[in-house]
């Protein structure tokens, strides 16, 4: 009864689509836990690049079946045309299954999502837009519409009349904009539900039959360790649970029956959006990793700010998650540096910190303690076995397994399904 959990280890965009992609062939069931359509995974296979925001990316492996689970929340135009956009490139989406208890990103839930940044000045989130936030509000707040509403359009009518009565007032009211007309919003999602029907399912029975009949469940974590709602850097961070507890309760899956957990970990950091960043490069340095790592949101298409890898961000991400393997990605970026800072802990206030500070005031004075580790010349991006890799490659890899708390159990060192080096099996 596998269950493998994976997690970003940093703040999202470590490269978790390749590695869900890796373990394609030995699984039977992809799970998305939560997030939304914030998230981006990018495949490559063979010529074909594929850009994922909402379906799990078992989509692409035909014996797989993709599943949301109950912890995502759903924008059903876009997963709508995510799906259609597969069709249109030969890719058949006809095995989805949607949680019913998921829940639906209404449309004033985009609108509140961009103008409370706006509201919020400097001091915004930099979200995605997408409504991610406004939605998981609702759920907690208890006011949400979930899937399952979708199929009794007299729920679907009550509960969007009355979360426009109270939404129109703050979008007009307090955000000088023009309200939605509940009408129209009926009769759009009543549109969905029609095409969403026959994938809406009891997901976490189906999952649960599924471990009993020692089938493999891969749970794929949207953003990342440091996005998480609780332990992330809040408030930048996002609306859900990353981390692997969230993978329980975003699925129904009970911890007990889980048996991997393999945190996703870039060989150096990005980050998109606000918020503290002890390793960034504001120099050309930073965009010569940019450049060179295509450092580029696939969701949003902003630039990623980008800095040296941080193992105190790492070993965190150990304990949080309970990593039982890393999957180190893009290490062939950092091919022709002649040195590699490494970030091991970090200054602040004239003080050492080796574990993330207690304190939000605190870690937006962390500065990165750095040693250096030799860099290699070599292009790497035909290895095929960690042996394959120069020595000073090989020991970047070592030295960054010894300081993060867990063993590196396979390497990516290019865009390609074939370019990761495999150490040992991650299910
Ligand atoms: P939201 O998830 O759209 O509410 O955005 C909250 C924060 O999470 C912002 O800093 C976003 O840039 C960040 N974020 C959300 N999704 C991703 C992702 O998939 N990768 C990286 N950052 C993300």
């Amino acid at each position: 009864m596998p269950a493998v959990v994976l997690v970003g280890a940093q703040w999202g965009d470590e490269g978790k689509g390749k590695a869900t992609d890796l373990l394609g062939g030995d699984v039977d069931y992809v799970v998305r836990y939560q997030g939304g359509n914030n998230a981006g995974h990018t495949v490559v296979i063979g010529d074909q690049k594929y850009a994922l925001h909402l379906l799990p990316t078992g989509v692409l492996s035909p014996d797989v079946v993709p599943v949301i689970g109950n912890g995502v929340v759903i924008d059903p135009g876009v997963l709508l045309s995510e799906i259609d956009g597969l069709a249109a490139r030969g890719i058949d989406c006809g095995r989805l299954l949607i949680s019913a208890n998921a829940h639906l990103i209404m449309p004033h839930h985009k609108a509140i999502d961009k103008v409370s940044e706006r509201f919020l000045g400097k001091a915004k989130i930099g979200t995605t837009g997408r409504g991610i936030g406004p939605a998981y509000g609702d759920k907690i707040y208890r006011v949400g519409v979930r899937v399952q509403d979708l199929l009794d359009p007299g729920i679907l009518s009550q509960k969007i009349e009355a979360a426009l009565t109270e939404k129109n007032q703050i979008l007009t009211k307090i955000y000088n904009r023009r309200g939605l007309e509940a009408t129209k919003v009926l009769d759009e999602y009543l549109g969905y539900a029609e095409r969403l029907r026959p994938h809406i399912a009891d997901t976490s029975l189906i999952l649960s039959r599924a471990l009993d009949e020692d089938k493999v469940v891969l749970l794929e974590g949207g953003q990342g360790t440091l996005l998480d709602i609780d332990h992330g850097t809040y408030p930048f961070v996002t609306s859900s649970s990353p981390t692997s507890g969230g993978a329980c309760a975003g699925s129904g899956i009970p911890p007990n029956r889980l048996t991997r957990v393999i945190g996703i970990l870039k060989a150096y950091t990005t980050r998109v959006g606000s918020g503290p960043f002890p390793t960034e490069l504001l120099d050309e340095q930073g965009e010569w990793l940019r450049q060179t790592g295509g450092e580029y949101g696939v969701t949003t298409g902003r630039n990623r700010r980008c800095g040296w890898f941080d193992a105190v961000i790492a070993r965190y991400a150990t304990r949080i998650n309970g990593v039982t393997d890393f999957f180190l990605t893009k290490l062939d970026v950092l091919s022709g540096l002649e040195r590699i800072p490494v970030c091991v802990a970090y200054d602040v206030d004239g003080v050492r910190h080796d574990e993330i500070p207690m304190t939000q005031t605190e870690f937006h004075h962390a500065t990165p303690i750095y040693e250096e580790l030799p860099g290699w010349q070599e292009d790497i991006t035909s290895a095929k076995t960690f042996d394959d890799l120069p020595p000073n490659a090989q020991a970047y890899v070592r030295a960054l397994e010894e300081m993060s708390g867990a063993p590196i159990s396979a390497i990516g060192v290019g865009p390609g399904r074939t370019q990761t080096l495999q150490i040992r099996s991650l299910i």
